[in-house]
């Protein structure tokens, strides 16, 4: 069967599966595992020590695809200048930018001229709107069973994406809770030209940077198994609920501001959780959507089984 849609049209891929950025985790070997199976991978820029880091990082993803990859500018986070890694992506020719966390137009403006794709992350129909004025070739619609940074307004992926399919003319592509071929097909029912997907990607054999902790944490545990942390700072995020986020709502009670909270919601210590396993020291994001991941396979088997099931799905409807 046919899987083309705007978004394979506009990226190049084969089946419409994008790796969402996930900090300090998908690097080299996701992206490339991505785009080898058809769909597109990327190398989360923001999250890496130096612009040459991701360099490097591009540089290997060379080595193992030679199929289209994005990378992920989450703008606004890590303290870090945004502009050097951008320039530096687009010196090891950088195919598809997806961009999310601020105001997209330093980066849009960055890429002008350059046949970069422009992918904005949105989690409410006014951004979609501004995205597209401001330039962007797609917009990516996050809900909020999603897991990492959220929009504020707590509106969830299914009432969110027809609404912005509505009222933007570039392509759409759903982000929130999606981890199987029903995911797939439902996005694609609403509107959505291709869907991303965050959590899922963690539990595959190639998301080599996530300890085995996190990753049997995704596999045991259910979909009420999530908190939002991070929301009186206006920057609700949705992790693992553990000891550590107990504690940060805790202090979020108190109102305690980002001095009295930096520490325990630094990447220091997402690392903790997630590189090293210390699963009682840290926190690590994940979205509703663990609840349905039940294996790690590896990112081939992941995709080829979901559009498989996909196909399935399109032929009984067809009925
Ligand atoms: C561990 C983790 C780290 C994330 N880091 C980033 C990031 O650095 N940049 C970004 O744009 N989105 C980030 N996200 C959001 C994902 O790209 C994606 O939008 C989200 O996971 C979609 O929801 P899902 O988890 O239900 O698939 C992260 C999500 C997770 C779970």
């Amino acid at each position: 069967m046919k899987w083309e849609t705007r978004v394979t049209q506009l990226l190049g891929i084969k089946y419409p599966i994008i790796q969402g950025g996930l900090a300090h985790l998908a690097y080299s070997e996701l992206a490339s595992a991505v785009s080898n199976a058809g769909g597109l991978g990327q190398v989360t820029a923001m999250s890496l020590e130096s612009p040459e880091a991701l360099k490097e990082e591009m540089r290997k993803v060379k080595k193992l695809t030679d199929q289209p990859f994005g990378v992920n500018f989450a703008i606004g986070q890590h303290n870090k200048r945004f502009e050097s890694f951008v320039e530096a992506a687009l010196e090891e020719d950088m195919q598809v930018a997806t961009i999310t966390g601020g105001n997209p137009k330093a980066v849009i403006d960055l890429l002008e001229g350059t046949n970069v794709k422009k992918l904005v992350l949105v989690a409410a129909k006014r951004q979609a709107v501004k995205a597209e004025e401001l330039g962007a070739d797609a917009v990516m619609v996050v809900g909020q069973e999603g897991g990492g940074h959220l929009g504020r307004d707590d509106v969830g992926t299914m009432v969110l994406v027809p609404q912005v399919v509505d009222v933007v003319s570039i392509p759409v592509i759903a982000s929130g809770g999606i981890g199987d071929a029903r995911g797939l097909m439902a996005a694609l029912s609403l509107g959505a030209e291709g869907v991303e997907m965050g959590t899922r990607f963690i539990a595959t054999k190639e998301c080599v940077h996530a300890h085995e902790s996190y990753k049997r944490a995704l596999v045991e545990g259910s979909e009420t198994d999530t908190v939002i942390i991070k929301r009186s700072l206006g920057a609700p995020a949705r992790a693992l609920a553990n000891t550590w986020t107990d504690r940060i709502l805790h202090l979020e009670k108190e109102n305690i501001g980002y001095e009295g909270l930096k520490d325990f919601i630094s990447g220091q210590t997402n690392m903790k959780y997630i590189h090293k396993g210390e699963v009682d020291n840290g926190y690590a994001w994940a979205g509703q959507v663990l609840g349905m991941i039940k294996d790690i396979p590896s990112v081939e088997t992941l995709l080829s089984s979901m559009i498989s099931e996909a196909e399935e799905i399109r032929r009984k409807w067809q009925q």
